[in-house]
């Protein structure tokens, strides 16, 4: 007996093998177990005998099984081991790092440069009321310059926002009468318009608001040039020249001067010499005091712009569907800073 389950105990391969045979030779109904339950029926002289060998034989079997029981979990951690084992010589996967979409870059890079400046960023809701969208901006019901913006309305009295300049009406409200307000506020707006190489019906914008004590168009006039030349290059001039817009008195627009032709005329700037950027002006009274602000205490500026025309001039864009579509043919060629 003893020597059979040596042989099978050497023989076993694994640690579920080893446990069933030491079950099956010192378990609860092995034959060693049989032999010592039997003792009773044995007679004085052979007891000692027979039970000083069952014990033996027990005793040679368990320390058998153990032994092998530590060859063979020595075994199973060696193999996990050699498993897990990195091999530090294969050469790595090249993963793709992606790059900053041009839009994202170029709004990145103006809100750094107003940053620069003491302007910090506000947001406010896509989906706007109809009074923050026009009548807070001085555009009442009615009013005609409402059809400067086809809108897309989802109810009457609330619409996807044609601009950011409802931001404007946002942030002096929670200002509460009280200056400085120097904020920008970037984010996607929605017109009804038929989508071409220069139109979109969502696309995105920046608004800039100063409201404070003497606040004056010449601080307009002196950010925003250097705006341009940190956007266009040292070399570029700007020009403003009288514009309309309800929520602003006076309105102006800002043209810099053509860098594709370096402002002798062309295609580009439609041979003026100057291409059109950004609206602004000063902030209409009517404005400051319907969110909050005493007109006669405070002055300020505003602007929108559009990061698309912007990245669009600076990068040669010819057409806007390109933000949108996402081919990386075109993404790939806009490199992160
Ligand atoms: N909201 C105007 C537009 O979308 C731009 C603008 C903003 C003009 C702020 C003046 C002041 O055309």
């Amino acid at each position: 007996l003893k020597n059979e389950a040596k042989d099978l105990i050497q023989g076993a391969r694994d640690l579920k093998t080893l446990q069933d045979l030491r079950v099956k030779y010192l378990g609860k109904k092995g034959p060693i177990t049989e032999v010592l339950r039997g003792m009773g029926k044995l007679s004085k002289e052979e007891r000692p005998v027979i039970g000083q060998l069952a014990n033996d034989v027990r005793a040679s079997i368990q320390e058998a099984i153990d032994g092998k029981q530590g060859i063979l979990e020595n075994e199973a951690i060696e193999a996990r081991l050699a498993s897990e084992t990195i091999d530090v010589t294969l050469p790595g996967r090249i993963s793709s790092p992606g790059n900053h979409h041009p839009l994202t870059a170029v709004i990145e890079e103006i809100e750094d440069f107003f940053i620069g400046l003491g302007f910090s960023i506000a947001e406010g809701p896509e989906v706007e009321k109809d009074y923050y969208n026009f009548e807070a901006l001085n555009l009442p019901k009615d009013h005609p310059a409402r059809d400067m913006q086809d809108s897309f309305y989802i109810t009457e009295e609330l619409l996807l926002r044609t601009h950011t300049s409802p931001v404007q009406a946002r942030t002096m409200e929670k200002h509460k009468g009280k200056g400085p307000v120097k904020v920008i506020c970037p984010g996607k707006v929605y017109r009804r318009d038929t989508d071409d190489a220069t139109h979109s019906h969502q696309f995105m914008q920046i608004e800039g608001l100063y409201v404070d004590k003497n606040v004056r168009l010449s601080d307009l006039k002196g950010i925003l040039t250097a705006f341009a030349k940190k956007m266009f290059g040292e070399e570029r001039q700007i020009r403003l020249r009288p514009s309309f817009f309800p929520f602003t008195e006076p309105s102006v627009e800002m043209d810099i001067s053509c860098f594709h032709c370096n402002g002798e005329g062309c295609s580009v700037c439609k041979r003026t010499g100057w291409i059109e950027i950004l609206g602004s002006g000063m902030v209409h009274p009517n404005v400051l005091e319907m969110s909050g602000f005493d007109s006669k205490e405070y002055t300020g500026f505003a602007f929108g712009m559009g990061p698309e025309r912007i990245a669009m001039l600076k990068y040669g864009i010819d057409d806007i569907r390109h933000f949108y579509t996402n081919d990386t043919r075109f993404l790939k060629q806009f490199k992160r800073a």
